[in-house]
């Protein structure tokens, strides 16, 4: 059957893809530890759950508005406005599938063949696989493990060319879990004022910042950067919320009304039981979301200190986020097991299929030489990982 060329250039998720490996063989009885999904091993809470109950029971179970509901739209500038001082409208909220769908949207809305996007690598994988849908070309700014993964602007200046419409940030990110300075920011506000530039700001990990540190939006620098720039962010990550899937995007009205009309015509609104049940999670108690916060910051300082710990793997503080991202390389070019391991890729399913462990390869994300290893599952597997990954690697 003819396939197009855009949907031939796209291959599945690769961290989609190595988590259903891993459940596939957990499935078929082996003990598989997984640090390959990108979700919350906590369940989500109860009073959420609830709310989605309640809302059967209310006989809201019909469409909604394409765009979702005004109530929730509501909570969304409600929570932006108590947490970080960002005013907008309701009007200026649509809500999504997800932020992946809000995401795609944003796509949808903002490129024509052949317009390039500056994304930063280490990258979330699905940033290109989007961005070449909708005809677009993404630009991969590298950064550094060694700056703490902050682009230097002398490289993002450079990556600007006549057809460059976007930038795309991810602070805090995934898969390195790095968070934009006030500098970089700045920077990067800058460049997108000289050039024109729309500021997409995918925000999803926002409320998983360590160390007491704040978060710190690009729309928070000033009116002119806010007024270029689309916020992405969503209830997956902070309230243990991936299957239900609701996210947002928040922009300038205009935009967002064009971004609504797609979503009208391509999938209407969101599931309208999840919608309550984001409601309840904006407008409700937010101790649970501290509460997950600080069990995250908990294994990630053990993970990240054991890391430190094992000949060959060098491993950065993540800030944010719920991944460490260990620089891997000096164990490529070793026959593990009578096997060649000269990739993230190799090594990964190596330790899968040997070791019993999932991880993303480095390369998924445009970073060859790591591993991504997700922290979102419980500290008892981090310690039995670890000492598998330690058994596997022969060290
Ligand atoms: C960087 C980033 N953005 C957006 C998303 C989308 O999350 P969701 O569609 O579940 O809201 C994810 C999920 O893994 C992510 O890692």
């Amino acid at each position: 059957m003819k396939i197009s060329q855009r949907a031939a250039q796209i291959s599945p998720s690769p961290t989609v893809g190595m988590a259903a490996r891993a459940k596939q063989m957990i499935r078929e009885g082996l003990d598989v530890i997984s640090f390959a999904v990108g979700e919350p091993d906590f369940a989500t809470p109860e009073h959420i759950c609830r709310a989605a109950q309640e809302a059967m029971e209310a006989g809201h179970t019909k469409y909604t508005a394409a765009s979702g509901i005004l109530e929730l739209k509501e909570a969304v500038v409600a929570r932006l406005r108590a947490e970080v001082g960002l005013n907008y409208d309701a009007d200026q909220v649509c809500i999504s599938n997800g932020g992946k769908h809000a995401l795609a949207n944003i796509w949808q809305t903002l490129l024509d063949e052949g317009d390039e996007v500056i994304i930063f690598a280490p990258y979330w994988v699905s940033y290109p696989a989007q961005i070449q849908l909708c005809g677009g070309r993404p630009k991969a700014v590298m950064t550094d493990a060694s700056r703490g993964f902050q682009p230097d602007p002398a490289e993002v200046r450079r990556a600007v060319t006549p057809r460059t419409v976007a930038v795309l940030l991810n602070s805090p990110a995934n898969p390195t879990g790095s968070i934009f300075d006030r500098e970089t920011l700045q920077e990067i506000a800058t460049i997108a004022a000289e050039n024109d530039l729309t500021i997409v700001s995918d925000e999803i990990y926002r409320n998983l910042i360590f160390d007491g540190r704040q978060h710190l939006s690009i729309a928070m620098l000033d009116e002119e950067t806010k007024a270029r720039t689309i916020l992405v962010d969503g209830v997956s990550k902070s309230y243990a919320m991936t299957g239900w899937r609701i996210g947002w995007l928040i922009g300038p009205r205009q935009f967002v009304a064009k971004c609504s009309s797609i979503q009208s015509q391509q999938t209407s609104a969101p599931s309208s039981i999840s919608q309550y049940a984001a409601l309840a999670a904006l407008t409700g108690p937010q101790d649970c979301v501290a509460r997950m916060r600080a069990q995250f910051e908990q294994r990630r300082n053990f993970f990240v200190k054991a890391l430190g710990e094992l000949e060959g793997i060098k491993c950065n503080t993540p800030p944010g986020a719920f991944y460490v991202f260990p620089d891997i390389s000096a164990h490529l070019g070793r026959n593990l097991a009578g096997r060649q391991i000269d990739t993230s890729l190799q090594l990964a399913e190596y330790l899968l299929e040997e070791g019993l462990i999932s991880t993303v390869p480095g390369a998924a994300f445009g970073a060859e030489g790591f591993l991504r290893l997700s922290f979102a599952c419980s500290a008892e597997d981090i310690k039995r990982g670890l000492q598998r990954l330690k058994t596997a690697l022969g060290i």
